[in-house]
Protein backbone atom coordinates (compact mmCIF):
# COMPACT_ATOMS: atom_id res chain seq x y z
CA UNK A 1 0.00 0.00 0.00
CA UNK A 2 1.19 3.53 -0.71
CA UNK A 3 2.41 4.88 3.13
CA UNK A 4 -0.16 8.47 1.69
CA UNK A 5 -3.13 6.24 0.78
CA UNK A 6 -3.95 3.29 2.48
CA UNK A 7 -6.71 2.56 -0.28
CA UNK A 8 -4.29 2.48 -3.03
CA UNK A 9 -1.26 0.17 -4.15
CA UNK A 10 1.77 2.41 -3.87
CA UNK A 11 2.49 1.86 -7.89
CA UNK A 12 -1.57 3.09 -8.20
CA UNK A 13 -0.99 6.16 -6.26
CA UNK A 14 1.80 7.14 -8.17
CA UNK A 15 0.36 6.57 -11.31
CA UNK A 16 -2.73 8.59 -10.71
CA UNK A 17 -0.35 11.53 -9.41
CA UNK A 18 1.29 11.64 -12.37
CA UNK A 19 -2.29 11.69 -14.68
CA UNK A 20 -4.53 13.66 -12.81
CA UNK A 21 -7.99 13.55 -14.33
CA UNK A 22 -11.24 14.58 -13.18
CA UNK A 23 -13.94 11.91 -11.85
CA UNK A 24 -17.82 11.12 -10.83
CA UNK A 25 -18.36 9.19 -8.22
CA UNK A 26 -22.32 8.73 -7.75
CA UNK A 27 -22.99 7.28 -4.20
CA UNK A 28 -20.19 9.41 -2.72
CA UNK A 29 -21.89 9.93 0.80
CA UNK A 30 -21.81 6.18 0.58
CA UNK A 31 -19.40 3.63 1.78
CA UNK A 32 -18.00 2.88 -1.32
CA UNK A 33 -18.37 5.98 -2.61
CA UNK A 34 -16.97 8.26 -0.12
CA UNK A 35 -14.01 5.34 0.28
CA UNK A 36 -13.48 5.92 -3.61
CA UNK A 37 -13.32 9.64 -2.76
CA UNK A 38 -11.15 9.78 0.17
CA UNK A 39 -8.32 7.40 -2.22
CA UNK A 40 -8.63 10.05 -5.40
CA UNK A 41 -8.67 12.92 -3.81
CA UNK A 42 -5.28 11.64 -1.47
CA UNK A 43 -4.41 10.44 -5.20
CA UNK A 44 -4.16 14.44 -6.55
CA UNK A 45 -7.63 13.76 -9.28
CA UNK A 46 -10.46 16.32 -9.05
CA UNK A 47 -13.80 14.89 -8.48
CA UNK A 48 -17.24 15.53 -9.02
CA UNK A 49 -20.09 14.05 -6.01
CA UNK A 50 -23.56 12.91 -6.17
CA UNK A 51 -25.68 11.58 -3.74
CA UNK A 52 -29.35 12.37 -2.86
CA UNK A 53 -28.05 10.63 1.30
CA UNK A 54 -30.78 8.27 0.81
CA UNK A 55 -28.63 5.61 2.60
CA UNK A 56 -25.56 7.44 2.60
CA UNK A 57 -24.67 10.37 5.30
CA UNK A 58 -23.04 13.79 5.35
CA UNK A 59 -21.27 12.75 8.03
CA UNK A 60 -19.23 10.30 5.62
CA UNK A 61 -18.36 13.28 3.60
CA UNK A 62 -17.22 15.09 6.97
CA UNK A 63 -14.85 12.04 7.78
CA UNK A 64 -12.94 12.41 4.04
CA UNK A 65 -12.88 15.93 4.23
CA UNK A 66 -10.88 15.99 7.70
CA UNK A 67 -8.78 12.80 6.45
CA UNK A 68 -7.37 14.43 3.74
CA UNK A 69 -7.10 17.99 4.31
CA UNK A 70 -8.44 21.31 2.66
CA UNK A 71 -5.96 21.25 -0.12
CA UNK A 72 -7.17 18.08 -1.09
CA UNK A 73 -10.83 19.05 -0.88
CA UNK A 74 -10.81 22.14 -2.62
CA UNK A 75 -10.43 19.57 -5.36
CA UNK A 76 -13.73 17.90 -5.10
CA UNK A 77 -17.24 19.01 -5.96
CA UNK A 78 -20.83 17.81 -4.75
CA UNK A 79 -24.28 17.97 -5.71
CA UNK A 80 -26.68 16.95 -3.26
CA UNK A 81 -29.21 15.27 -5.87
CA UNK A 82 -30.94 12.64 -7.43
CA UNK A 83 -29.47 10.23 -10.52
CA UNK A 84 -33.28 9.90 -11.31
CA UNK A 85 -33.64 13.17 -12.45
CA UNK A 86 -31.84 14.02 -15.67
CA UNK A 87 -30.74 17.60 -15.19
CA UNK A 88 -28.26 16.20 -12.18
CA UNK A 89 -26.81 13.23 -14.52
CA UNK A 90 -26.29 16.04 -17.41
CA UNK A 91 -24.83 18.74 -14.82
CA UNK A 92 -22.27 15.93 -12.57
CA UNK A 93 -20.90 14.14 -15.95
CA UNK A 94 -19.61 17.61 -17.38
CA UNK A 95 -16.52 17.51 -18.40
CA UNK A 96 -15.36 14.16 -16.81
CA UNK A 97 -12.89 11.67 -17.82
CA UNK A 98 -14.02 8.93 -15.67
CA UNK A 99 -17.46 7.68 -14.03
CA UNK A 100 -17.60 5.46 -10.92
CA UNK A 101 -21.34 4.60 -10.51
CA UNK A 102 -21.94 3.34 -7.11
CA UNK A 103 -25.58 5.33 -6.05
CA UNK A 104 -27.89 2.46 -6.01
CA UNK A 105 -30.11 0.94 -2.93
CA UNK A 106 -28.32 -1.79 -1.61
CA UNK A 107 -29.54 -4.81 -0.02
CA UNK A 108 -31.81 -7.85 -1.12
CA UNK A 109 -34.68 -7.54 1.96
CA UNK A 110 -35.16 -4.32 0.83
CA UNK A 111 -35.41 -5.11 -2.29
CA UNK A 112 -37.99 -7.40 -1.32
CA UNK A 113 -39.55 -5.20 0.46
CA UNK A 114 -39.99 -1.97 -1.91
CA UNK A 115 -39.00 -3.35 -5.43
CA UNK A 116 -39.80 0.08 -6.87
CA UNK A 117 -38.13 1.51 -4.92
CA UNK A 118 -35.41 -0.57 -5.93
CA UNK A 119 -36.00 -0.56 -9.23
CA UNK A 120 -36.37 3.58 -10.02
CA UNK A 121 -32.66 4.03 -8.34
CA UNK A 122 -30.73 1.29 -9.70
CA UNK A 123 -32.14 0.45 -13.10
CA UNK A 124 -33.83 4.20 -14.26
CA UNK A 125 -31.30 5.83 -12.46
CA UNK A 126 -28.57 3.80 -14.06
CA UNK A 127 -29.73 4.40 -17.51
CA UNK A 128 -30.14 8.16 -17.10
CA UNK A 129 -27.10 8.39 -15.39
CA UNK A 130 -25.24 6.39 -18.21
CA UNK A 131 -27.03 8.04 -20.42
CA UNK A 132 -25.41 11.23 -19.49
CA UNK A 133 -22.32 10.01 -19.38
CA UNK A 134 -22.47 8.97 -23.19
CA UNK A 135 -23.39 12.36 -24.37
CA UNK A 136 -20.67 13.83 -21.85
CA UNK A 137 -18.24 11.51 -23.80
CA UNK A 138 -16.29 9.85 -20.92
CA UNK A 139 -13.70 7.63 -21.43
CA UNK A 140 -14.87 4.89 -19.30
CA UNK A 141 -18.54 4.24 -17.25
CA UNK A 142 -17.30 1.77 -14.42
CA UNK A 143 -20.27 0.60 -12.69
CA UNK A 144 -21.30 -1.47 -9.52
CA UNK A 145 -22.93 -4.38 -9.70
CA UNK A 146 -22.86 -7.48 -7.51
CA UNK A 147 -21.52 -11.13 -7.38
CA UNK A 148 -25.90 -11.63 -6.82
CA UNK A 149 -25.94 -11.58 -10.46
CA UNK A 150 -25.18 -15.48 -10.11
CA UNK A 151 -28.40 -15.92 -8.35
CA UNK A 152 -29.10 -20.20 -8.82
CA UNK A 153 -26.24 -21.02 -10.16
CA UNK A 154 -24.35 -23.74 -7.99
CA UNK A 155 -21.44 -23.42 -9.66
CA UNK A 156 -18.37 -22.66 -7.25
CA UNK A 157 -16.40 -20.37 -8.00
CA UNK A 158 -17.81 -18.28 -9.78
CA UNK A 159 -17.10 -17.17 -13.26
CA UNK A 160 -18.20 -14.39 -15.11
CA UNK A 161 -19.75 -15.99 -18.02
CA UNK A 162 -21.74 -18.33 -16.47
CA UNK A 163 -24.52 -16.93 -14.28
CA UNK A 164 -28.09 -18.60 -12.98
CA UNK A 165 -31.31 -16.75 -12.63
CA UNK A 166 -32.04 -13.84 -10.39
CA UNK A 167 -32.84 -14.54 -6.16
CA UNK A 168 -34.69 -11.08 -5.90
CA UNK A 169 -35.46 -7.59 -7.23
CA UNK A 170 -32.43 -6.46 -6.22
CA UNK A 171 -30.21 -9.11 -8.08
CA UNK A 172 -32.49 -8.27 -11.27
CA UNK A 173 -31.82 -4.59 -11.07
CA UNK A 174 -28.09 -5.62 -11.23
CA UNK A 175 -29.01 -7.88 -13.95
CA UNK A 176 -30.57 -5.07 -16.21
CA UNK A 177 -28.16 -3.15 -15.35
CA UNK A 178 -25.46 -5.02 -17.12
CA UNK A 179 -27.60 -5.85 -20.16
CA UNK A 180 -28.20 -2.02 -20.78
CA UNK A 181 -23.79 -1.45 -20.21
CA UNK A 182 -23.73 -3.65 -23.05
CA UNK A 183 -25.85 -2.79 -24.78
CA UNK A 184 -24.54 0.92 -24.44
CA UNK A 185 -21.17 -0.19 -25.12
CA UNK A 186 -22.56 -1.57 -28.21
CA UNK A 187 -24.73 1.00 -29.96
CA UNK A 188 -23.03 3.74 -28.63
CA UNK A 189 -19.55 2.88 -28.31
CA UNK A 190 -19.23 3.39 -25.35
CA UNK A 191 -16.42 1.85 -22.61
CA UNK A 192 -18.30 0.43 -20.06
CA UNK A 193 -17.11 -2.20 -16.65
CA UNK A 194 -19.32 -3.93 -14.70
CA UNK A 195 -17.81 -4.22 -11.08
CA UNK A 196 -19.29 -7.30 -9.32
CA UNK A 197 -18.27 -6.79 -5.96
CA UNK A 198 -19.01 -10.11 -3.28
CA UNK A 199 -20.01 -8.52 0.35
CA UNK A 200 -17.70 -5.84 0.35
CA UNK A 201 -16.84 -4.69 4.23
CA UNK A 202 -15.24 -1.81 5.73
CA UNK A 203 -14.66 1.81 7.69
CA UNK A 204 -17.98 4.18 6.81
CA UNK A 205 -19.98 0.84 6.41
CA UNK A 206 -23.42 1.51 7.86
CA UNK A 207 -23.48 -0.85 11.11
CA UNK A 208 -27.25 0.43 11.82
CA UNK A 209 -30.82 -0.13 10.45
CA UNK A 210 -32.76 -2.85 9.40
CA UNK A 211 -30.96 -3.27 6.15
CA UNK A 212 -27.13 -3.37 7.55
CA UNK A 213 -24.64 -5.88 6.21
CA UNK A 214 -23.26 -8.52 8.02
CA UNK A 215 -19.60 -7.29 9.28
CA UNK A 216 -20.76 -3.56 10.70
CA UNK A 217 -23.81 -5.46 12.09
CA UNK A 218 -21.98 -8.15 14.34
CA UNK A 219 -19.04 -5.71 14.98
CA UNK A 220 -21.52 -2.99 16.46
CA UNK A 221 -23.66 -5.63 18.37
CA UNK A 222 -20.48 -6.79 19.99
CA UNK A 223 -19.15 -3.38 20.99
CA UNK A 224 -22.26 -2.62 22.09
CA UNK A 225 -22.60 -5.80 24.47
CA UNK A 226 -25.87 -6.70 22.20
CA UNK A 227 -27.19 -10.29 20.94
CA UNK A 228 -26.10 -11.32 17.53
CA UNK A 229 -28.18 -13.02 15.13
CA UNK A 230 -26.65 -15.25 12.77
CA UNK A 231 -29.38 -16.26 9.98
CA UNK A 232 -30.06 -19.81 9.01
CA UNK A 233 -27.23 -22.34 10.60
CA UNK A 234 -24.00 -20.09 9.79
CA UNK A 235 -22.87 -22.94 7.36
CA UNK A 236 -23.77 -20.21 4.33
CA UNK A 237 -20.61 -18.77 2.91
CA UNK A 238 -19.27 -15.39 1.53
CA UNK A 239 -15.99 -14.32 -0.26
CA UNK A 240 -15.77 -11.25 1.55
CA UNK A 241 -13.52 -8.35 0.55
CA UNK A 242 -11.96 -5.36 2.35
CA UNK A 243 -13.33 -2.02 0.65
CA UNK A 244 -9.33 -1.24 -0.44
CA UNK A 245 -9.47 -4.73 -2.79
CA UNK A 246 -12.83 -2.27 -4.73
CA UNK A 247 -11.29 0.88 -4.60
CA UNK A 248 -8.43 -0.82 -6.51
CA UNK A 249 -10.72 -2.59 -8.71
CA UNK A 250 -12.41 0.47 -9.82
CA UNK A 251 -9.12 2.79 -10.10
CA UNK A 252 -8.17 -0.20 -12.39
CA UNK A 253 -11.00 -0.86 -14.36
CA UNK A 254 -11.07 2.87 -15.25
CA UNK A 255 -7.53 3.14 -16.60
CA UNK A 256 -7.46 0.03 -18.12
CA UNK A 257 -6.83 -0.29 -22.39
CA UNK A 258 -9.80 -0.47 -24.54
CA UNK A 259 -12.21 -2.61 -23.58
CA UNK A 260 -12.08 -4.25 -27.21
CA UNK A 261 -16.03 -5.80 -26.66
CA UNK A 262 -16.86 -2.41 -24.83
CA UNK A 263 -17.82 -3.77 -21.94
CA UNK A 264 -16.87 -6.39 -19.39
CA UNK A 265 -17.75 -7.34 -15.92
CA UNK A 266 -15.52 -8.59 -13.77
CA UNK A 267 -15.98 -10.29 -10.12
CA UNK A 268 -14.20 -7.67 -7.33
CA UNK A 269 -13.50 -10.40 -4.37
CA UNK A 270 -10.46 -12.41 -2.73
CA UNK A 271 -11.13 -15.89 -3.92
CA UNK A 272 -11.39 -16.85 -0.56
CA UNK A 273 -14.35 -18.44 1.06
CA UNK A 274 -15.61 -18.00 4.60
CA UNK A 275 -18.65 -19.66 6.50
CA UNK A 276 -20.75 -16.83 8.57
CA UNK A 277 -20.10 -19.33 11.89
CA UNK A 278 -16.19 -18.86 10.75
CA UNK A 279 -16.43 -14.61 10.43
CA UNK A 280 -18.41 -14.52 13.71
CA UNK A 281 -15.53 -16.42 15.29
CA UNK A 282 -13.06 -13.90 13.49
CA UNK A 283 -14.98 -10.86 14.87
CA UNK A 284 -15.34 -12.06 18.20
CA UNK A 285 -11.91 -12.26 18.79
CA UNK A 286 -10.79 -9.07 17.34
CA UNK A 287 -13.70 -7.30 19.75
CA UNK A 288 -12.86 -9.03 22.43
CA UNK A 289 -9.38 -7.80 22.68
CA UNK A 290 -10.81 -4.18 23.52
CA UNK A 291 -13.75 -5.40 25.09
CA UNK A 292 -12.87 -8.69 27.30
CA UNK A 293 -16.45 -9.47 27.85
CA UNK A 294 -17.02 -9.99 24.19
CA UNK A 295 -15.13 -12.90 24.23
CA UNK A 296 -18.00 -14.76 26.03
CA UNK A 297 -21.33 -13.77 23.87
CA UNK A 298 -22.94 -16.58 21.93
CA UNK A 299 -24.84 -16.12 18.85
CA UNK A 300 -28.37 -16.64 18.10
CA UNK A 301 -29.81 -18.80 15.09
CA UNK A 302 -32.35 -17.15 12.91
CA UNK A 303 -34.57 -18.38 10.00
CA UNK A 304 -32.53 -18.10 6.76
CA UNK A 305 -33.12 -15.16 4.71
CA UNK A 306 -35.40 -14.81 1.47
CA UNK A 307 -33.24 -14.17 -1.61
CA UNK A 308 -30.03 -15.46 -0.33
CA UNK A 309 -27.38 -17.46 -2.24
CA UNK A 310 -25.98 -20.18 -0.11
CA UNK A 311 -22.65 -20.14 -0.75
CA UNK A 312 -20.22 -17.39 -2.94
CA UNK A 313 -16.93 -17.79 -4.06
CA UNK A 314 -15.47 -15.82 -6.79
CA UNK A 315 -12.72 -16.54 -9.52
CA UNK A 316 -10.64 -13.42 -9.56
CA UNK A 317 -8.80 -14.55 -12.57
CA UNK A 318 -10.63 -12.17 -15.29
CA UNK A 319 -9.75 -8.98 -12.96
CA UNK A 320 -6.18 -10.49 -12.28
CA UNK A 321 -5.56 -10.77 -16.12
CA UNK A 322 -7.39 -7.87 -17.47
CA UNK A 323 -6.84 -5.42 -15.35
CA UNK A 324 -3.99 -6.74 -13.15
CA UNK A 325 -6.15 -6.70 -10.04
CA UNK A 326 -4.58 -8.38 -7.12
CA UNK A 327 -6.13 -7.93 -3.73
CA UNK A 328 -4.01 -6.33 -0.98
CA UNK A 329 -6.44 -7.84 2.08
CA UNK A 330 -7.48 -10.66 3.22
CA UNK A 331 -10.73 -10.88 5.31
CA UNK A 332 -8.59 -11.03 8.47
CA UNK A 333 -6.55 -8.24 7.31
CA UNK A 334 -9.90 -5.98 6.48
CA UNK A 335 -11.22 -6.71 10.02
CA UNK A 336 -7.94 -5.66 11.55
CA UNK A 337 -7.74 -2.40 9.33
CA UNK A 338 -11.92 -2.16 9.82
CA UNK A 339 -12.28 -2.62 13.45
CA UNK A 340 -10.31 0.25 14.68
CA UNK A 341 -12.65 2.48 12.83
CA UNK A 342 -15.64 0.91 14.27
CA UNK A 343 -14.48 0.80 18.00
CA UNK A 344 -13.91 4.58 17.99
N1 LIG B 1 -21.37 -3.17 -0.03
C1 LIG B 1 -21.45 -4.31 -0.70
O1 LIG B 1 -21.09 -5.37 -0.20
C2 LIG B 1 -21.96 -4.34 -2.11
C3 LIG B 1 -22.03 -5.58 -2.76
C4 LIG B 1 -22.48 -5.63 -4.08
C5 LIG B 1 -22.83 -4.45 -4.72
N2 LIG B 1 -22.78 -3.26 -4.05
C6 LIG B 1 -23.16 -2.04 -4.78
O2 LIG B 1 -22.15 -1.07 -4.57
C7 LIG B 1 -22.72 0.25 -4.60
C8 LIG B 1 -22.33 1.01 -3.35
O3 LIG B 1 -22.81 0.30 -2.21
P1 LIG B 1 -22.51 0.73 -0.71
O4 LIG B 1 -22.31 -0.51 0.05
O5 LIG B 1 -21.49 1.79 -0.69
O6 LIG B 1 -23.94 1.30 -0.29
P2 LIG B 1 -24.35 2.70 0.35
O7 LIG B 1 -25.82 2.59 0.62
O8 LIG B 1 -23.47 3.04 1.49
O9 LIG B 1 -24.07 3.71 -0.83
C9 LIG B 1 -24.97 3.99 -1.86
C10 LIG B 1 -25.07 5.51 -1.97
O10 LIG B 1 -25.91 5.85 -3.08
C11 LIG B 1 -26.78 6.91 -2.69
N3 LIG B 1 -27.97 6.84 -3.55
C12 LIG B 1 -28.89 5.85 -3.60
N4 LIG B 1 -29.85 6.14 -4.50
C13 LIG B 1 -29.51 7.35 -5.04
C14 LIG B 1 -30.12 8.18 -6.02
N5 LIG B 1 -31.27 7.85 -6.61
N6 LIG B 1 -29.51 9.35 -6.33
C15 LIG B 1 -28.34 9.71 -5.72
N7 LIG B 1 -27.73 8.96 -4.77
C16 LIG B 1 -28.32 7.80 -4.44
C17 LIG B 1 -27.06 6.66 -1.23
O11 LIG B 1 -27.52 7.79 -0.52
C18 LIG B 1 -25.71 6.15 -0.73
O12 LIG B 1 -24.89 7.22 -0.29
C19 LIG B 1 -24.22 0.03 -4.79
O13 LIG B 1 -24.50 0.11 -6.16
C20 LIG B 1 -24.44 -1.39 -4.30
O14 LIG B 1 -25.58 -1.99 -4.88
C21 LIG B 1 -22.34 -3.18 -2.77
Amino acid sequence: MSPDNALLPAELHERLLENPAHWLVTGVAGFIGSNLLEALLRAGQRVTGIDNFSTGFRRNLDEVRALVGDQAWARFRFMEGDIREDAACRDVCTGVDYVLHQAALGSVPRSIDRPVDSFDSNVSGFVRIMTAARDAGVKRFVYASSSSVYGDSPELPKVEDRIGKPLSPYAATKFVDEVFAEVYARTYGMQCAGLRYFNVFGPRQDPDGAYAAVIPRWIASLVRGSQVAINGDGETSRDFCFVANAVQANVLAALAPALPAGHEAFNVAVGERTTLNQLFGLIRERVARERPEAGAVVPRFAEFRAGDVRHSLADIGKAESMLGYAPTHRLGQGLDAAMGWYLR
